[in-house]
This record gives C-alpha cells, structure tokens and sequence, in this order.
C-alpha cells in the first residue's frame, strides 16, 4: 500500500472523464487499497480514482461516524440511474483546497455499480450517502462541486487559488 498525492484544481486530470474498468485483477485491488489509504489519511470521506491522477472509474468511500468502526465502500464503473427530491448543503472535496459552498443534490438516488470482484449491484442512497455518492461519480465525469454553485462563488475561489498558488510559486522560488 502507499499514500497518493492528491491533485487539486486547476490540474487538468480532474476534468477528463474516466475510462470503465474492464479488469478485475490485482492492479485493480492494489489501487483500491492506496486509494482508501489516501482517503483515511487525508482524512476524507470519499476519494475518486481522478483525484490521484488515475483516469478509472473507481470511487472509495467511508460515510461512518468517527467513533463507528471504519467500513469501505468500493464502486467500480457507478452509474446514478435515477434521482428525486432535492436537498441543499454544504461540500468540500480533497481538490478543492480550502473552500466550502452549499450544493444542491437529489435527496435521493438508485445506483448500479460493480464492486471489486466485478458484481454488479443496484442499491438505493438518501441524503448525505445520496450526496457523497452524486459527488463523486460527478468527479468521474470530469466535473466538480464548484461547477454546481453560483458563478460569483466560483469566480471568488478561482481568486482565492490563484492567490494560493501565486503564494506557493514564491515560497519554492
Ligand atoms: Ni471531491
């Protein structure tokens, strides 16, 4: 197992879409496990394959409490095949440093998804599972939380990270 950078935006692999998985074998487990292990590090609740610069369709997540007991959840090529309702709250994500804003999601959702042995399994989520889910398969897609907010929000945290980057640019210099 090993720790994986994440990458955050603006890098340009977060916005390519992800190609299916077609093998189940053991570079698929071996990434599985570094993903989860980046997730539990960082800490996070979810991580997509994207966000350590592989271009697959494999999501880690964990939903549980602090004090509840780890368990991983592993989606392999998901797919959202239905929503309802809708709910607004506030998001973050591992490549979006430093910046919350209220999302709204479907409050409700029916997934397919393979695990890792290649099983499809068809399962219903609501709420905050709803949304880390919605959230994730999104950055299969190439697309982000702050894509779904306002575009004066948006254009603020692009001038935060401008700000952030220009900072680190100087700091290595
Ligand atoms: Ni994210």
């Amino acid at each position: 197992m090993s720790l994986r950078e994440i990458f955050t935006y603006p890098n340009p692999v977060l916005r390519k879409k992800a190609e299916p998985v077609t093998e189940f074998g053991e570079e698929l487990q071996q990434l599985v496990k570094d993903m989860a292990q980046t997730m539990y590090d960082a800490p996070g609740i979810g991580l997509a394959a994207p966000q350590i610069g592989v271009s697959k369709q494999v999501v880690v997540m964990d939903n549980t409490d602090k004090d509840e007991e780890n368990q991983l959840m592993v989606l392999i090529n998901p797919e959202i095949l239905s929503g309802e309702g809708s709910l607004t709250d506030k998001e973050g994500c591992l490549s979006v440093i430093d910046f919350e804003a209220k999302v709204k999601r479907f409050s409700h959702i029916s997934v397919r998804a393979q695990d890792m042995e290649g099983k499809t399994n068809e399962f219903e989520a609501d709420e905050w599972f709803a949304r880390v889910i919605q959230h994730e398969v999104d950055h299969l897609n190439g697309v982000l939380f702050i894509d779904r907010i306002s575009s004066l929000k948006r254009a603020l945290y692009k001038k935060k990270r401008k700000k952030q980057l220009q900072k680190e640019a100087l700091e290595a210099a």
